[in-house]
């Protein structure tokens, strides 16, 4: 297929490429991450655009440029409207119908098997295997993230049909692949079952655990993306790909990392969907409360106050807020800044792109080794609808399922100040010390509504 290629349309791959991997690199900083998403979609456009000049293409032009800009115009559509916190259900679908393209790529070259030799045909069968995974997978998730399957499933019988599916779509990928004639009826049922292999691997795992598997089904479409590129000789599709499996892999690792856990627990446990009703009474009768009239003074004669969002930030788009409460603090010559744990809020770098949004000055913002080492130096600490990413009982409790994750150290403060609304104990559902602390007092009330009542607060104070 390759020697048919003309040189511009080798060349637009090439560009394409280098567009991908500049993409990536600026997609790495939260300054230049909104022009690394136009430079990779040009990449696209480019890679898809010179297709319709590749030699070989005999399908009908004007059909594909209306499923291409039907399919932009949906999501373009969709992605306006989207909640930021709804964003891991959005990622899920997108990544599922990258699978699924994948998949139907690779399912197309076994359907002509007799074309290709042996390495494309093993990874024509990968592709399709990896990419049927990656959809049925990620559709699972994304309707698990819309409240649909809550429960979990016996995880007994789970591994048994896991292993016979597992071993089953093995099998027939093995046929299939050293087969030198199409068998159409065997390629149905290998697809069949390496969809319901993807939906036994998300089965058990808590809605709370999805975006981990997200990410690591995002790396898998990668890697069908990739082997797809090396069937059909297309350059552009291994280098996206590729680029889709290692940042997807190391995005995984760091995000299973920076909670503890392995990717191999997230998939077999129900981590996050316990409730501890009688903690939860307890914490409310003991912890130490303040008004917002009050928390106001603590923060406008200080001289140094830290803000630490999560996910309760998200969820009451509290950044807005926290923006003019930062600017009318700075106006005062306190010295403010935010701390962001890695994790913090459902999907990486959820805290980034809000405030982001919110106009938050990039040099305001410290990462998790920065802060610790100056908490101590900090008069106020203000937790904003945070609580894992602060629970201390992550350094010392080793019962405690967050035991091990890196926390930010906010108990070291002078004074923290803990913004939620009641009981809720976040996304591990265990007891949270910090708020029990001496130095600690909470402000009850939505994120935003407190932010606003701070903010009237600190201006009555002139
Ligand atoms: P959480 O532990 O989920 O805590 C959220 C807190 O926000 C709760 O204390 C809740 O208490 C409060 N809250 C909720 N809505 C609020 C509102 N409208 N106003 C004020 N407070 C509100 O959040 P976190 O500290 O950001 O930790 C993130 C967790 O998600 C970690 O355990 C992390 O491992 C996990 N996780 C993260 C990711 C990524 S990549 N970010 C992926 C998977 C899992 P009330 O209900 O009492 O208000």
């Amino acid at each position: 297929m390759g020697e048919s290629v003309s040189i511009p349309v080798q060349l637009a791959w090439f560009v394409a490429t280098v567009l991908f991997i500049t993409a990536l690199r600026q997609l790495s900083s939260p300054v230049k991450a909104r022009k690394g998403i136009w430079v990779a979609g040009a990449g696209m456009v480019l890679a898809l655009g010179s297709m319709l000049f590749h030699p070989e293409l005999t399908a009908n032009h004007g059909l594909i440029l209306i499923a291409v800009i039907s399919g932009a115009l949906l999501s373009i559509v969709h992605a306006r409207r989207v909640d930021m916190t709804r964003m891991p259900q959005m990622i899920a679908l997108y990544n599922g119908l990258g699978g699924l393209a994948a998949a139907g790529v690779a399912t197309l070259v076994l359907l002509h098997v007799s074309r290709y030799g042996a390495a494309p045909k093993a990874l024509a069968t990968l592709g399709a295997l990896i990419g049927c995974v990656a959809f049925a997978g990620s559709i699972f998730a994304f309707l698990r993230l819309n409240g649909f399957f809550n429960s979990e499933q016996g995880f007994a019988k789970r591994q048994v049909a896991y292993l016979a599916n597992g071993a089953l779509v093995m099998l027939l990928g093995l046929i299939l692949a050293t087969s030198s004639t199409a068998h159409p009826v065997l390629l149905l049922v290998f697809v069949a079952l390496a969809m319901s292999f993807g939906v036994l691997m998300t089965l058990p795992t808590s809605a709370a655990d999805m975006p981990v598997l997200i990410s690591f089904y995002n790396a898998l479409t990668g890697l069908a993306v990739a082997f797809d590129g090396f069937v059909i000789d297309n350059p552009a599709m291994v280098v996206a790909g590729t680029i889709v499996f290692a940042a997807g892999s190391l995005l995984t690792r760091l995000m299973a990392r920076a909670v503890n856990r392995r990717l191999s627990e997230i998939m077999y446990s129900g981590f996050g969907m316990s409730t501890d009703e009688d903690g939860a009474q307890a914490r409310k009768d003991h912890v130490n409360t303040i008004d917002s009239r009050d928390a106001a003074v603590d923060m406008a004669y200080a001289r140094r106050v830290v803000i630490v969002p999560g996910y309760g930030m998200a969820t009451a788009q509290a950044q807005h807020k926290l923006r003019e409460l930062t600017q009318l603090l700075d106006e005062r010559g306190v010295e403010t800044s935010f701390a962001i744990h890695p994790v913090a809020g459902r999907m990486p770098g959820h805290m980034n792109v809000l405030l982001a949004e919110a106009g938050v000055p990039y040099e305001k913002i410290q990462d998790l080794s920065q802060i610790n080492a100056e908490f101590s130096e900090v008069d106020v600490a203000m937790v904003v609808g945070a609580n894992d990413i602060v629970n201390p009982a992550a350094l010392v409790d080793s019962e405690s399922p967050l035991f091990g994750m890196p926390i930010l150290e906010v108990d070291n403060a002078k004074r923290v100040i803990v913004l939620k609304r009641g009981d809720g104990t976040g996304y591990a559902g265990v007891e949270n010390p910090l708020l029990f602390a001496p130095v600690t007092r909470v402000l009850f009330g939505d994120a935003r509504e407190s932010v606003q009542d701070l903010i009237m607060s600190i201006k009555s104070l002139d």
